[in-house]
């Protein structure tokens, strides 16, 4: 199986970690990712690899950086944070790209940025939304928003949101993933300190097939919303198990549900569920029209949230290269951290002094297996009518 998976990454043109690398001629600049190419969540690693690769035949097409073409090297991690470490120890050690791109999950970010951090070489994720991920250090940034926030959007969204209006919340974790418990604890502070109570706190482990036992207690409880801040596989297991159940509440969860998987597990069973994300396809603006057009002239479906993120990380790490002194890692960095109003596809992309971003999030409801446009709840809070902290 893991022979074959291998092979077929290889045959899709992705790299995998028994190959032979090759040394960067002068002429070229090299830059490396890593991510779940296979795997439960291979969406999240193939929607981005052709992200960045839309971003790279672009600036290539411009003639590359300084006269350089960029070549990319992806490495297939499996979503497996072992894997992770091992893919990025390569990409730095022997490829020797000059930055790094990932990964999603903010587990494994976790497991590959020190070492980034270690040999110097800037590292971005596009969509890693734990807080601990670029606190590993100064070489390690993100184009995306951080939980906290992202915690008190679906807090607030729960709490105000008319179809929901949820005074008791129940919340169904994956106990083992920094991404899942790190959102948990912030929706449930957002909720409590918003006048909601949380009446049940369940969980589970990636991969689980039986969700009855988590599911029969959060239903006894009588919640009026269930927080899911889980990856897209297991909510779509949740959501289909749940409604065998009888269960009729609303679903909530975060951008981890964001794969166009989702819809074809859960079908119909997440009606009226809803989840927050980085990007929606029904945005008029012509940044994210455009480059749906780009994406959909290669690939036969609509760029999803990953897509949109890896092509703004690379186009925000291109822009650093060309400005920054040289291709070295803490010229780079340096430029990185300046990142200012980048007009992306994923919105309007600041750096803080922390290396993370500050943008708004989308609200996007399933309805028969496709995410659809809700609202929009910017940082400040004071986007939608009824906000009142
Ligand atoms: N934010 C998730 C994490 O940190 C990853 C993710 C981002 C998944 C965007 C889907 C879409 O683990």
């Amino acid at each position: 199986m893991l022979v074959l998976s291998g092979l077929l990454a290889g045959l899709m043109g992705w790299a995998t970690l028994g190959c032979q690398s090759q040394s960067a001629a002068t002429d070229e600049i090299v830059i490396g990712h890593f991510g779940s190419i296979t795997g439960s969540e291979a969406t999240f690693g193939i929607s981005t690899d052709r992200g960045i690769q839309l971003a790279i035949e672009e600036i290539n097409a411009a003639g590359g950086i300084q006269g350089k073409k960029i070549r990319l090297i992806t490495y297939d991690d499996k979503g497996d944070a072992r894997e992770a470490g091992s893919a990025v120890t390569r990409l730095v050690t022997r490829d020797r790209v000059t930055a790094v791109l990932g990964e999603v999950a903010s587990g494994l970010s976790l497991a590959a940025a020190p070492i980034c951090q270690e040999y110097g070489v800037p590292m971005i994720s596009p969509s890693s939304t734990n807080p601990k991920v670029t606190k590993v250090g100064d070489m390690i940034f993100r184009v995306c928003f951080i939980d906290p926030f992202q915690g008190s959007v679906c807090a607030k969204f729960a709490r105000e949101h008319e179809g929901i209006k949820a005074s008791k919340a129940a919340i169904l974790c994956d106990q083992a993933a920094p991404y899942s418990v790190g959102l948990q604890e912030e929706f449930e502070k957002a909720f409590i300190a918003s006048g909601g109570t949380i009446v049940s706190k369940q969980a589970y482990q990636a991969g689980d097939q039986d969700f009855s036992a988590q599911l029969t207690s959060i239903r006894s409880s009588e919640p009026d919303v269930i927080f899911i801040p889980g990856y897209y596989t297991d909510v779509g297991n949740i959501a289909l198990q749940a409604k065998k159940l009888g269960i009729t509440v609303p679903m909530l969860g975060g951008d981890g549900w964001d794969s166009v998987k989702l819809g074809q597990i859960a079908g119909d069973a997440l009606n009226g569920s809803y989840y927050s994300n980085h990007y929606s396809p029904e945005d008029p603006n012509p940044r994210v029209q455009d480059f749906i057009k780009l994406y959909q002239g290669k690939h036969q479906e609509i760029p999803d949230g990953l897509a949109a993120l890896g092509y703004d990380a690379a186009k925000i790490l291109f822009q650093a290269m060309k400005t920054a002194k040289s291709l070295g890692g803490a010229d780079i960095a340096a430029e990185l951290a300046k990142t200012k109003d980048f007009a992306g596809v994923t919105g309007v992309i600041s750096i803080d002094g922390d290396r993370n971003a500050i943008k708004p999030a989308v609200i996007l409801e399933m309805k028969d297996g496709t995410p659809k446009f809700v609202t929009t709840i910017a940082p400040s809070g004071g986007d939608t009518p009824a906000a009142k902290p």
